[in-house]
């Protein structure tokens, strides 16, 4: 990872302040869905590495499926609509659904995509939201956020499933990228 921390201006949460918050997370939804048939829906692919660290810190019976969705491009924010890319492999009727994220920052994601409604017609028991990261400052779009790991300021954070241009999604923490990476600052 050598490399890649060269392009870290500070580390904004380490792997150990992840991992009490996730089983934290875990626990308080251990709780909540005692006795329900929990199914996790995580969106490719940031959410992916926080999935893998909840779902393990979850001690009841719980299934997972993967959602890809289109980025809302400067075309596809034009058109107001973030394609399904791909769709889940098993139904959720009567399931409980928690969608991952990494982070719902403008909340575009998951408000353009209309994977919150789409799930809710095909009939699931219940539709809620868990996100590592919320960034409410950066909202355009009102997202219901039922479970956060952290709120973060308006900073450029990469690591822990989340990248800039495909890069630093390996990192195992979760830092700040230096202004001159991206062009800012
Ligand atoms: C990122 C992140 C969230 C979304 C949040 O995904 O993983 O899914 O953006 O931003 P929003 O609230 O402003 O929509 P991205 O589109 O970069 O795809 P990726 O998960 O494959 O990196
Ligand atoms: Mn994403
Ligand atoms: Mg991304």
């Amino acid at each position: 990872q050598m490399d890649l921390e060269e392009d870290v201006a500070e580390v904004l949460l380490t792997q150990e302040q992840i991992a009490t918050r996730v089983a934290e997370l875990g626990a308080q939804i251990s709780q909540d869905y005692a006795g329900k048939d929990l199914m996790l829906i995580c969106i490719l692919k940031g959410a992916n590495i926080f999935l893998a660290d909840l779902v393990r810190q979850i001690t009841i019976p719980v299934a997972y499926d993967f959602v890809a969705v289109s980025s809302y491009g400067a075309d596809t924010k034009s058109s107001g609509v973030v394609r399904i890319l791909k769709d889940l492999d098993e139904s959720v009727e009567s399931k409980h659904v928690l969608v991952v994220e990494d982070i719902v920052d403008t909340g575009l994601t998951l408000r353009l995509s209309y994977l919150l409604e789409n799930l809710r017609s095909r009939r699931a028991a219940s539709v809620k939201v868990c996100t590592l990261l919320d960034k409410p400052v950066r909202r355009r779009v009102d997202v219901p956020v039922d479970y956060f790991g952290f709120k973060v300021e308006d900073q450029f954070v990469v690591g822990y499933g989340l990248d800039y241009q495909g890069k630093y999604r390996s990192l195992p923490y979760i830092g700040v990228l230096k202004p001159e990476i991206y062009g800012g600052g």
